[in-house]
Parts: structure tokens; C-alpha cells; sequence
């Protein structure tokens, strides 16, 4: 592999907000301040740094973030979306409400940031066996 993924930027409309809601899901300690970001480190040491974004909050850019998590942590993040009475989906472009999936021999789900950025959370990776 010639490179691996340091950190992506996710653009806001509060930058805390946004991802405050990520660790509280995922039962991360909370964002630390780093320049202009609200940075969340991840386990295989990516990093999501959510930034204040400068267009209004209908223009921003949809993006799509999917984490993989061991069967435990998606059971205490779907535990969570539950608790707090989050709308959630099995599938992207809000298909299958209030479901999770079973694609790939694992469990997955999609929620909404606050932005309406998508998280799906998956305990099992399909990006190289071919069925999408
Ligand atoms: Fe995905």
C-alpha cells in the first residue's frame, strides 16, 4: 500500500457540536482543540477534524463517514442511538428506517450528525471482497 489515510476534514456548523456528537456515540473522550479543528483521533490513528465551516449550514457538503467498531462497541453505540431516541437505518439515503443491516456477515447502521452528515457504523469491512 503506497499511502494510509492521516486525517480527514469535516466541515460544520459548530465544530464542538459536531464532534462532540461522534466521541459521545462512540464513548470517546471528548475532541481536543487543535488550530481551527475539533480534532476526534480513532483507534487505527485517523483523525476526524471537524471545522467551522465558512458557507451556511444548508450549503455544506454531505459527507460520509464509516467506522468500524467490533461487535461489542456496536453494540454499546447502537445502545446509545437507542437511548438517545436517535433516527437511524439499515441502509445509506435514509432507507430501511429504525433498522440496521446484516450485510457481510457483521452488523451495520447509518445515523446523521448533527449537520446531516452520514455515520454508518459496521462490524464487519466490505470494501475488498467485491459485494459493494
Ligand atoms: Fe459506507
Amino acid at each position: 500500500m503506497p499511502a494510509k489515510l492521516d486525517h480527514t476534514i469535516v466541515h460544520s456548523s459548530d465544530r464542538f457540536t459536531s464532534a462532540h456528537f461522534l466521541t459521545d456515540l462512540i464513548g470517546a473522550p471528548e475532541p481536543k482543540a487543535y488550530g481551527p479543528f475539533a480534532a476526534v483521533p480513532l483507534a487505527n490513528g485517523v483523525t476526524v477534524d471537524y471545522a467551522d465551516s465558512i458557507v451556511k449550514p444548508d450549503r455544506l457538503v454531505m459527507q460520509h463517514l464509516a467506522l468500524l467498531v467490533s461487535e461489542e462497541e456496536f453494540d454499546e453505540i447502537f445502545a446509545r442511538i437507542v437511548e438517545r431516541r436517535l433516527p437511524y437505518w439499515a441502509e445509506p439515503a435514509h432507507k430501511g428506517s429504525q433498522q440496521i443491516n446484516h450485510r457481510h456477515h457483521g452488523r451495520g447502521v447509518y445515523v446523521d450528525d448533527p449537520d446531516g452528515h452520514a455515520i454508518e457504523f459496521l462490524t464487519h469491512t466490505y470494501v475488498m471482497d467485491g459485494t459493494g
